[in-house]
């Protein structure tokens, strides 16, 4: 039996500076988008704990809806093609959508997704990221609510996995090499 913690090298953003971020972040939506109901659209997995606490701090009406997206499989580098696991049920033309994801990597997968939403003709498309990795991005993407700039270290927690483990962290964190080793990137 492994202890998950004890295969964390080092934390780099603990629960309360995340849980401070996100109240930040989501005052800041609640009064720009004051008088509309946005949809908020998650972008499983990864997104899932950032839209939870993310939607709680919200003081407006909101909706919510999840959209399974997969740009890097068992690895831990973009594979640079976007698959859809599973979409909306949403119709989103003319609404306020509000893209909330985990990471902003390379910036693929928000690419596509802010094109796709627009094709589907969504008023407005705007994006939270609570984490942006500015070295490895490939795109250019314009977030307009940012969390936390990261190193170009592949952190796990809070949503974010390693090969499908680690997304219950509830702090963003790094793990020991030897974890990593054997990875297909
Ligand atoms: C991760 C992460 C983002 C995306 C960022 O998702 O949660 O959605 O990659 O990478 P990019 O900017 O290079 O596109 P992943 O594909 O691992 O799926 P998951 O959310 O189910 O873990
Ligand atoms: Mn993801
Ligand atoms: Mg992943």
């Amino acid at each position: 039996i492994v202890d998950v913690q004890e295969e964390i090298d080092h934390e780099l953003i603990s629960h309360d500076q995340i849980m401070a971020k996100i109240k930040e972040v989501a005052a800041q939506v609640s009064a720009d988008y004051a008088g509309k109901v946005p949809l908020l659209v998650c972008v499983l997995k990864g997104a899932v704990n950032t839209l939870t606490a993310f939607s709680q701090a919200m003081s407006i009406h909101l909706e919510m809806d999840f959209m399974s997206l997969s740009s890097y499989g068992s690895g831990t580098s973009t594979s640079g093609h976007v698959t859809v696991r599973s979409d909306l049920t949403t119709d989103v033309r003319g609404r306020d959508v509000l893209i909330v994801e985990d990471i902003v990597d390379s910036g693929v997968t928000l690419s596509w997704l802010v094109e796709e939403l627009k094709r589907r003709g969504a008023a407005s498309v705007e994006i939270f990221a609570l984490l942006e990795k500015p070295a490895r991005h490939q795109v250019q993407l314009d977030v307009k609510y940012k969390g936390f700039i990261i190193p170009d270290e592949f952190v796990v927690g809070f949503g974010l996995d390693f090969d499908e483990e680690y997304r219950n962290l509830d702090s963003i964190a790094v793990l020991k090499p030897e974890v990593y080793e054997g990875a297909t990137a």
